[in-house]
């Protein structure tokens, strides 16, 4: 299945959250392949900082932050079990590549006040997507949620009745994963018993199952 983090506002969580998928992945025993399609490369920081650590290589992160995409993942694709895309904010040529490429998209947003989880520009380019591929799934998936705040349910019930629609698991804002970002990391490695860890395994099982 080839996963596409996406979402034009910067910040939300795409390295983050496609960094932790293809980790979990990884652990289970899955071949997995990380693709950074962002020209900020924060994927392959990630996996730089990893490598001068001297940490064992947990999946392969390649850069590929070029409108072809869509050409070399299925390629990608047959030699793993999953492919994870790290999109890019803004750009919507890379953006259009990953949409073209994915089999699942999903939208990571935060628990905000404001109708403005993810621009209308991204919708217009999801749907156009959906015109050439009407299979392409996607899901909003709510990222840094603080406990069961006013804000975060607000959030949630607004996306309830949208299209795409939210997923079930969600990820809390949680310091170890800032932690862990900085150390070439996954939060599962600094504290595996967290809830951190144990909302990542949730989030990929679901996600998972919306391949089959
Ligand atoms: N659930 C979380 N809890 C705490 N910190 C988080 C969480 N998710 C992301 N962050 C932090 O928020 C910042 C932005 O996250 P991240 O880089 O994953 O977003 P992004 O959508 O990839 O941003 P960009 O659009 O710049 O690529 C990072 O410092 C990251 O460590
Ligand atoms: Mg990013």
């Amino acid at each position: 299945m080839i996963v596409a983090l996406l979402n034009q506002k910067g910040g939300v969580g795409k390295s983050t959250l496609a960094l932790h998928l293809a980790g979990q992945w990884a652990r289970e025993g899955r071949r997995v392949a990380l693709v950074d399609a962002d020209p900020q490369g924060s994927a392959l920081d990630w996996s730089q900082a990893r490598a001068a650590a001297a940490l064992p290589r947990l999946f392969g992160v390649l850069g590929l932050a070029r409108d072809t995409l869509h050409r070399e993942a299925p390629e990608l694709a047959r030699h793993t079990d999953h492919v994870v895309i790290d999109g890019p904010p803004r750009v919507a040529s890379l953006m259009r590549s990953a949409l073209l490429a994915a089999d699942l998209v999903l939208i990571p947003v935060q628990p905000s006040p404001f109708d403005g989880w993810a621009s209308a520009e991204m919708l217009a380019l999801l749907a156009e997507a959906r015109i050439y591929r009407p299979e392409l799934v996607a899901r909003f998936v709510l990222n840094r949620t603080v406990g069961r705040t006013v804000i975060a349910r607000a959030t949630a019930d607004a996306l309830a009745d949208h299209d795409p629609p939210l997923l079930g698991a969600r990820v809390g804002q949680r310091v170890v994963f800032a932690q862990a970002a900085q150390r070439g990391q996954l939060a599962f490695e600094l504290d595996d018993s967290a809830a951190a860890s144990r909302e990542i395994a949730l989030l990929a099982a679901e996600v998972q199952a919306l391949g089959r």
